[in-house]
């Protein structure tokens, strides 16, 4: 599909597509404005065989919007706006080995994040995405209207407020996850206008004002129901793909089946704002 300059190849029927063309050391104001689009329709789209010094990694994340900086992952030597994502040969446990979606516990949630992969595994290590739109759009009526009047409480504290052994030197300061946040289950999207389900296994604790055993059958019913396959897509990535992902509408799941290999990827993430249902 081709849109005013951007060449668009979805990735599977719900989310993700690849975009052709674009080297994203060299953004006009008119690509910036498609790709933007591009995301709030796709919820990630993928960049091929980019090569970017740190410096251009940076420049293109805030060509859409302020840098997050993330508070517990180790960063590059030069740039705290980068964290890194790595996993040496003889490390076991991967980072965002579960599906969650980055940053629910803020107050203003973080619009998305651009993964950058410097060192691929030979094989494995895909990434896999699932779209919140398409598992809401899924929910029956009688659900739909459940839920909008639900809010969810969202926590730091149970992931990143202790140490991880098998995280050792990669995710730290677990003395700065104080954050708790609560947020409609079903938002409205800011920039494509459609309700998407926003609740995760990573970070949402329970529905606010419900007990977390009161909350775990539905919780459980949505997060088992928001990744049908058929919500799904999967990117195998090459060095040089670039991922840029919308944290409103899709859950992500980083792959850990490359046991003794090296994968090194560069994040990202790039400030949002409230979220309203
Ligand atoms: C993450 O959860 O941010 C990491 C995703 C990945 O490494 O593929």
């Amino acid at each position: 599909m081709l849109s005013n300059r951007l060449e668009i190849r979805p990735m599977a029927g719900a989310v993700g597509a690849e975009i052709g063309g674009i080297d994203l050391a060299d953004l006009s104001d008119g690509t910036v404005s498609e790709i933007g689009g591009a995301l709030a329709e796709y919820g990630v789209v993928v960049f091929r065989d980019q090569t970017l010094t740190e410096e251009q990694h940076i420049a293109a994340a805030r060509r859409f919007g302020q840098i997050d900086i993330n508070r517990f992952f180790a960063k590059t030597e030069r740039h705290p706006e980068i964290a890194l994502v790595v996993k040496e040969p003889d490390q076991t446990v991967n980072i965002g080995g579960g599906w969650h979606t980055d940053h629910s516990y803020d107050q203003l949630p973080a619009l998305g994040s651009m993964l950058y992969a410097r060192e691929v595994p030979p094989a494995g290590g895909d990434t896999m995405f699932s779209s919140m739109y398409a598992a809401y759009d899924a929910l029956s009526d009688g659900l739909k209207e459940t839920l909008s009047g639900l809010r969810a409480v969202h926590s730091s504290r149970h992931v990143f407020g202790k140490n991880r052994d098998g995280l050792k030197g990669r995710v730290g300061n677990p003395e700065l996850a104080t954050q708790d946040a609560v947020h409609p289950v079903a938002i409205v999207h800011p920039a494509s206008g459609r309700k998407a389900l926003y609740v995760n296994p990573g970070f949402t604790l329970r529905f606010d004002g419900w007990t977390a055993e009161e909350s775990a059958p539905l919780l459980s019913y949505l997060y088992k129901h928001a990744t049908r396959p058929e919500f799904t897509c999967r990117l195998n990535w090459r060095n040089g793909s670039l991922a840029f992902w919308d944290n409103r509408s899709t859950w992500h799941y980083a792959l850990n089946d490359y046991q003794g290999e090296r994968r090194l990827m560069h994040r990202i993430t790039i400030a949002g704002g409230p979220l309203h249902g």
